[in-house]
């Protein structure tokens, strides 16, 4: 069944009832699913959906830290910038690869995102404006993923769920690299401070929204928890990230962008003031700051990548030809 297409499936057929509820036992006792086994098909589509969306987060997350690469203040955070980037690529790769289990092929994949079809992390589409929104990505960006990505390492889909422990690994380096430098700027020149805190102040709402709509407001979430691809909530993620990142960004001496921020004792938790959804989802449905040029950027990263696409393409076809029989 691996390497099958997904038109091999019908995407919208009348599951067996007894298939189904042997899936949902499977579920129940913490089983992974594999490529090969039978799964509902509104388990292949939403995987496929949140997968190859994940991917094309990666590649497109490349592009706000890749215009710092040639302006890094030493040779030593260049070094850095380059194998944290490097990393996302491969992060990409992986994810994308786990999306083709499914029989999603690569091909549907990135034409949906150039058609503008299929999105990716409306983070993305905000723009990277001095040194120090570097440090605040890696921390904060990088920081809010490991906490989704962490609850997606226990996911129901093996490939998704075994993507994300290596993922994981290389993206707590993501983080530390960047609490590093917020830490430092913090601490640093008058000008550094201020630079920080300009950027914790732009970044802070739109990482915010990183975590998804409401749980009330999340068509989703509901699915994806009955089936364990999700194990926590939209909500319950963003409410981690904030009880984690205040205490350690107010111990820098850096002021949150929210004058109705406070603690409530009884739940324990941070409590910010509302979201702009309006943003959200203007971002998301391309009227963002920048998506117009992050399209432009992958549109045209995959335009110069042609060659090489129809090099591989001929030299497959050269080994098929030598390897047919005489
Ligand atoms: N950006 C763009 N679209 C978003 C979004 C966001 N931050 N949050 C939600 N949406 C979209 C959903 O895709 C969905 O649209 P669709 O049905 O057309 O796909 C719609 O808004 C409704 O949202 P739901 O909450 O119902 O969607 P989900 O249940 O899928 O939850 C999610 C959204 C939490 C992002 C979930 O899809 C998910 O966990 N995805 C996997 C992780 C991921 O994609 N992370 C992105 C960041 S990767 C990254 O940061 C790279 C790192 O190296 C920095």
């Amino acid at each position: 069944m691996y390497g099958a297409s997904v038109d091999d499936f019908d995407l919208d057929q009348e599951e067996n009832p007894e298939q189904l509820a042997n899936f949902e036992a499977r579920i129940a006792r913490g089983e992974k699913i594999e490529p090969g086994d039978w799964m509902p098909s509104e388990y292949r589509r939403q995987l496929i959906r949140m997968i190859s969306q994940h991917a094309h987060s990666e590649v497109v997350g490349m592009l706000p830290e890749g215009a710092w690469i040639t302006k890094a203040p030493t040779l030593r955070r260049k070094l850095i910038l380059i194998a944290k980037v490097q990393d996302e690529a491969g992060h990409g790769q992986y994810l994308y690869h786990a999306a083709e289990t499914l029989g999603a092929t690569r091909e549907e994949m990135l034409d949906a995102l150039l058609e503008g079809k299929a999105k990716y992390s409306s983070i993305f589409n905000y723009p990277t404006l001095t040194w120090a929104d570097i440090g605040t990505i890696g921390w904060l960006v990088d920081g809010a993923a490991i906490m989704n990505q962490t609850m997606l390492a226990r996911c129901s889909y093996g490939p998704y769920s075994r993507a994300m422990v290596r993922i994981c690994m290389e993206e707590n380096f993501h983080k530390k690299q960047g609490q590093e430098m917020v830490i430092l700027l913090s601490q640093g020149t008058p000008d550094q401070k201020a630079m920080i805190q300009d950027a914790i102040t732009r970044w802070w709402w739109p990482t915010l929204m990183m975590f998804g709509p409401h749980d009330s407001d999340s068509p989703n979430t509901p699915i994806l928890q009955k089936w364990g691809i999700k194990t926590r909530s939209n909500d319950e993620l963003r409410q981690d990230f904030i009880n984690q990142l205040v205490p350690d960004l107010q111990a820098l001496g850096i002021t949150l962008p929210d004058p109705d921020l406070h603690y409530d004792d009884e739940s324990e938790n941070w409590i910010t003031g509302p979201i702009d959804w309006d943003e959200f989802w203007r971002v998301i449905k391309g009227d963002g700051p920048v998506n117009k040029e992050r399209m432009a950027a992958r549109r045209k990263a995959h335009d110069d990548g042609l060659w090489v696409r129809e090099a591989l393409q001929a030299y497959a076809e050269k080994q098929a030809a030598e390897a047919m029989p005489a």
